[in-house]
């Protein structure tokens, strides 16, 4: 455990490499993100002038604490740069995410980057995508229903619970829905169906959306730029 809590801390050391003066960041969720997060705190507070947009509650209150200033898509309509982790990163660089529930937000903010980093460690990197449980943000409303839809893709779906037993709620008071494949043969055609279903908000298919993967096994970290 050890050993993938320093991979974490290296890639995300990295991944400040690509940060410059001026920019506005889209800052991402989860613990690999969370150290980033505070490693860019130490650069701000050395002088580096950047403004970040959080993907999640839990991300901005992190900023804060790091005394990252931070905007919002009132006053920027596009991002440099987003540094965010992933779940599952297979070979074209389309990830699983959402594994802290956080995808809808990390989604938006990543459409809206120019750039979109992923940082991670060694166990993110698989041939195929889908041994990750898929999150899928669904609207309260007809959650149920949403499910029998859901389980058409061939998937089981559990909804995803806290540990005393409530239903998880998202930033946008939506629920989760992790469906697990085994594997996704196709993200692509898995993607479109769920885009076009309704109540479905958001889903952890990201493809085509990432840039850049720095992701570190043992002291190494690579770089790969699609
Ligand atoms: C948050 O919703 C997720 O998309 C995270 O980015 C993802 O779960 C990676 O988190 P870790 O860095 O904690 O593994």
């Amino acid at each position: 455990m050890a050993d993938i809590e320093q991979e974490k801390r290296l890639a995300a050391a990295r991944s400040l490499d690509l940060v410059q003066d001026g920019m506005c960041l889209g800052l991402g969720s989860g613990s690999t993100a969370a150290i980033m997060l505070e490693l860019l705190g130490e650069r701000v507070r050395a002088g580096l002038q950047i403004r970040g947009v959080p993907t999640s509650e839990a991300a901005r209150g992190l900023a804060q604490q790091f005394g990252i200033p931070l905007t919002d898509f009132d006053h920027v309509d596009q991002l440099h740069l987003t540094i965010d982790g992933a779940d599952e990163v297979d070979h074209e660089l389309n990830l699983i995410k959402g594994g802290g529930g956080a995808l809808l937000r990390e989604k938006i903010v990543a459409s809206f980057s120019k750039r979109v980093v992923i940082v991670a460690d060694s166990r993110k990197r698989v041939e195929q995508l889908g041994n990750f449980a898929l999150p899928v943000e669904v609207v309260r409303f007809a959650w149920k229903p949403i499910v029998l839809r859901v389980k058409q893709l061939g998937c089981a779906v559990q909804l995803r619970r806290q540990s005393d037993g409530t239903p998880f709620e998202t930033d946008e008071g939506n629920f989760i829905l992790d469906c697990s494949f085994d594997r996704i043969a196709d993200p692509r055609r898995i993607a479109r169906v769920l885009d076009a279903m309704p109540g479905v908000m958001e889903h952890g298919l990201f493809v085509d959306l990432a840039h850049v993967l720095v992701i570190a096994r043992g002291t190494q970290v690579d770089v790969y730029d699609r």
